[in-house]
């Protein structure tokens, strides 16, 4: 009887130990096989590794990672791109799979939850407003007919510098009243804003360009409660509390533009669409479109355009002359190109810069060390996607590290060194072909504005270069000025640029 029993409790923990371990096998072999990473801890994850600027942390992962690599925010996989190869895997190879966009407070709270482009989930809504900026806001006739608000706006702008010269000015300030007040115009049909008195309400330039850096800071931000959800609620860093008063001001500001258009457009027999908002208005009307658009569409949509051509044009405008106005030789390389080229007796205008390629490649090597966007605006897997024999989870959220791309040393020599020779006789370009240069991104989620930025950053660099010469303030020396970020959905200097300028063309024409 005593054998027999122990027979059983032998046989039961046999079978017992054999479940364990098929349970086991069986479990192993259909894990997902995830990119390497860092162990993450509970709750946080891997967002312990992240300081302030979370591109540079990354990058330094990605070295001991790999430029495929994946990590834990809070509750969901993120998983990093750090070179050009892995880049073409999510925005071309996979790119349909990675098209859409996770949902975030700014989303919600600062875009009209979601009714924009840029934070749009991939669908419907997102294709119809992308088709609605490329064929109908962006296409080449409607870009070339407003170049004469671009011509008069960079006559502006150095005329204002002229009156100027050989004082120490903040950059900055001045690029971003250029771009500011060229897409006004283009989207809104005039600056709503003046240096004293916004016409109806309190809202100067100085407040609506505060508003836009706020925007753009606060779009960037590492909100814990999008990372842990079941944190939301607290809103811990107060994040969603500024974003919705930032809405109510933007909400004003965006009210008082469509109701003045609605009435301009009421009083005209004849109206004809002179702006972005009068298109935009009209499509409202629109029987025939696939999904229909609201008061906030237009909102929306009005804040992608004035948001995103601003403050990247002019940021990048900003590094480009910090690296050059450091190494004053390569200024004299642009402007020997201006003076063989466009003569002293006139400005540079955009049917010249095909004929420019060192002003060309100044841009291109800005893009490749400063990329404006150091990591592209999130990507979301809509599927379970195998990437390089990795299994990517759908839900994980996709981070491409273009600042990483940019320093990769077996696409660059010494990429720290800025050097826009390097770009010279290349066929890199700059919109999304190229993997190893992707300021706007690639594929479908690709800066829509690529065009009118890159027309805004080229002919200004151009005419800054060819109407001015450039120094720092007299006690500063090259190694003096400071490179250092800050990082937000853009990534701008830490210290404003301040220099000196003195004209270099004859005094008749500024
Ligand atoms: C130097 C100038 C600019 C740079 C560097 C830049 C860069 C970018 C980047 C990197 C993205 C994200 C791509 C991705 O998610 O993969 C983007 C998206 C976008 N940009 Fe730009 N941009 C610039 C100018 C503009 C201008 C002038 C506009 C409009 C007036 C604009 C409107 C947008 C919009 C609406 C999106 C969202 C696209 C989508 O999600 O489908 N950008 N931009």
């Amino acid at each position: 009887m005593e054998a027999s029993s122990s027979l059983v409790v032998l046989t039961l923990a046999c079978l017992a130990t054999l479940a364990f371990l098929s349970k086991i096998i069986f479990s192993q072999s259909h894990k997902p096989k995830s990119p390497p990473g860092p162990k993450p801890w509970p709750i946080l994850g891997n967002l312990n590794l992240m300081g302030p600027l979370p591109h540079q942390c990354l990058h330094k992962l990605s070295q001991t990672y790999g430029p495929l690599m994946q990590l834990k925010f809070g509750s969901y996989p993120v998983v990093i791109a750090s070179s050009a190869e892995m880049a073409k895997q999510f925005l071309k190879t996979h790119d349909h799979v990675f098209a859409s966009r996770p949902q975030t407070a700014a989303g919600k709270y600062l875009t009209y939850n979601y009714r924009n482009i840029t934070w749009a989930p991939f669908g419907p809504y997102w294709r119809q407003g992308r088709k609605i900026f490329m064929s109908e806001l962006f296409s080449s006739k409607r870009l070339e007919s407003f170049e004469y608000i671009r011509v008069e706006e960079i006559r502006a702008f150095t005329s204002r510098f002229y009156a100027l010269s050989g004082k120490p000015v903040m950059l900055k300030e001045h690029i971003s009243r250029l771009t500011l007040s060229t897409v006004s115009r283009i989207v809104l049909g005039k600056e709503y804003f003046s240096e004293s008195q916004f016409v109806t309400s309190t809202m100067t330039l100085r407040e609506f360009q505060d508003m836009l850096d706020e925007l753009v800071c606060l779009s960037g931000v590492l909100n814990i409660g999008d990372w842990i959800p079941w944190l939301k609620f607290f809103d811990l860093q107060g994040y969603v509390k500024q974003m919705k008063a930032l809405k109510k001001k933007f909400d004003l500001f965006h009210d008082y533009i469509l109701d003045e258009h609605k009435a301009r457009k009421k009083e005209e027999t004849n109206f004809v669409p002179k702006d972005m908002v009068d298109l935009l208005l009209q499509l409202v009307d629109d029987p025939d479109l696939e999904v229909k658009l609201n008061r906030d569409s237009v909102k929306g949509f009005t804040q992608d355009l004035i948001a995103g051509g601003t403050d990247t044009s002019a940021t990048n405008l900003e590094w480009a002359m910090s690296e050059l106005i450091r190494q004053p030789h390569l200024i004299g390389k642009a402007t020997e190109e201006l003076d063989r080229v466009i003569g002293r007796e006139r400005w540079v205008e955009e049917k010249d810069l095909e004929n420019l390629p060192y002003i060309d490649a100044i841009m291109k090597e800005t893009m490749r060390k400063h990329p404006v966007v150091a990591m592209l605006a999130p990507h979301l897997a809509l599927e379970d996607c195998k990437v390089e024999g990795y299994d990517i989870c759908k839900g994980t959220r996709v981070f491409i590290n273009t600042w990483s791309i940019g320093r990769d040393p077996s696409l660059w020599d010494a990429p720290e060194e800025f050097n826009p020779e390097r770009f010279l006789g290349k066929a890199i370009d700059v919109k999304g072909q190229s993997f190893e240069l992707l300021p706007f991104g690639s594929g479908r989620r690709m800066c829509p504005g690529y065009g009118l930025g890159l027309k805004m950053i080229r002919c200004s660099l151009a005419n800054m270069l060819h109407g001015f010469n450039w120094k720092l303030p007299e006690n500063m020396k090259p190694e003096d000025l400071c490179m250092e970020e800050v990082a937000g959905l853009s990534t701008p200097r830490k210290f404003p640029l301040v220099a000196v300028m003195e004209p270099r063309l004859p005094i008749h024409l500024y």
